[in-house]
């Protein structure tokens, strides 16, 4: 196996879009229907695979969460995909928060859904029409305790205000970060030969290749970056339903969900804070950098004076 920067040769403990898959069959198989109308409703299969469908909805019940971050909704894939998990979620309350700053399912695909499902089935969502950047987290954050985020807007603006303002305001709580848009390359042929150099931006033709991941987005070198510091494995979808789903589990969910919901091709990733008990180093948001950085600065001189000190002396 080539080295991993997803590094997840060990499976994780806590969640598992593969369990999830299969202990999620039967709602599954109940809302197919459903997710079958509103995928068509929606129609932008390029943002979101029927498949993924199938995966992020079985993902998402699974962990129950009390509340869904959606960060990018354009046309709204996962926006359907989240709110149905939250309907079925009832009793228990389970609010999608949707943020984007795109019109597009105000303009396209809200009018389309009125027409086709009941008003009830909106009530968990709140879809905003907004600034990720701009947006207050630790207020709507602080009084929720099971977090699923859906991180699905891209750039090195965004990465900083999940990794640097949302994930510290989440560490401490049950919560799954899902990032969409990495090809796990132990599982998928890549093109060989001469290539363009990826420069960043959010680029469709042109992609990095790091280690086992494939993107074409900013978040992946920001996110590599975060793991390698805090030594946090990324774990790949595509890893988790090949291993931990054994042949006969295979073929089971093949028969009952079909390939329109059900392949082993995912093209996503996901990691928790939850997996290991440690000081996470967070990066600084740019904005907070200023006020911060002369109290940095001085714990810096201060630790170092204390590291000469003889033993005991700091104390
Ligand atoms: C790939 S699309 C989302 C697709 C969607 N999740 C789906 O499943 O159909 C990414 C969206 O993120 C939005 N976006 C990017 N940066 C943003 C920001 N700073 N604030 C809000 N939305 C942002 C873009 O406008 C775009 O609509």
């Amino acid at each position: 196996m080539i080295d991993c920067n997803i590094r997840d040769s060990e499976i994780s403990l806590l969640y598992s879009p593969a369990k999830a898959y299969w202990n999620q069959r039967e709602k599954l198989i109940l809302s197919k229907q459903r997710i079958l109308k509103l995928y068509q409703i929606v129609d932008s299969s390029v943002d979101l695979s029927l498949p993924q469908w199938g995966q992020l909805f079985a993902f998402a019940l699974d962990f129950s969460p009390d509340i869904i971050l959606e960060l990018g909704r354009g046309y709204g894939n996962s926006t359907c995909v989240f709110t149905e998990v939250a309907n079925l979620i009832k009793p228990r309350s389970c609010e999608v928060l949707s943020l984007c700053k795109s019109s597009a399912w105000q303009r396209r695909t809200f009018p389309r859904l009125k027409r086709a499902v009941d008003k009830s089935w909106f009530a968990p969502l709140t879809a905003l029409h907004t600034d990720i950047l701009k947006f207050n987290f630790k207020q709507v954050l602080s009084n929720k305790s099971r977090v699923f985020v859906f991180w699905d807007a891209h750039g090195y603006d965004v990465a900083e205000c999940v990794l640097g303002t949302i994930l510290p305001e989440i560490a401490h709580k049950p919560h799954i970060v899902v990032m969409h848009d990495f090809v796990d390359t132990r599982y998928r042929s890549v093109q060989t030969g001469d290539y363009r150099l990826w420069r960043g931006g959010n680029s469709g033709y042109t992609r990095i290749r790091i280690g086992n991941i494939e993107s074409a987005v900013e978040q992946a070198i920001s996110i590599m970056d975060f793991a390698t510091r805090n030594n946090l494995a990324l774990h790949s979808a595509d890893h988790s339903v090949r291993t931990e789903l054994d042949k006969n589990r295979k073929t089971k969910l093949s028969q009952l969900l079909g390939n329109d919901l059900f392949s082993l091709d995912c093209c996503w990733v996901w990691f928790s804070l939850n997996e290991a008990n440690i000081k996470y180093s967070f990066p600084i948001p740019y904005a907070r950098k200023q006020e911060v950085q002369p109290y940095i600065i001085l714990k810096e001189i201060v630790e170092s004076i204390l590291r000469y000190l003889p033993k005991g002396y700091s104390k």
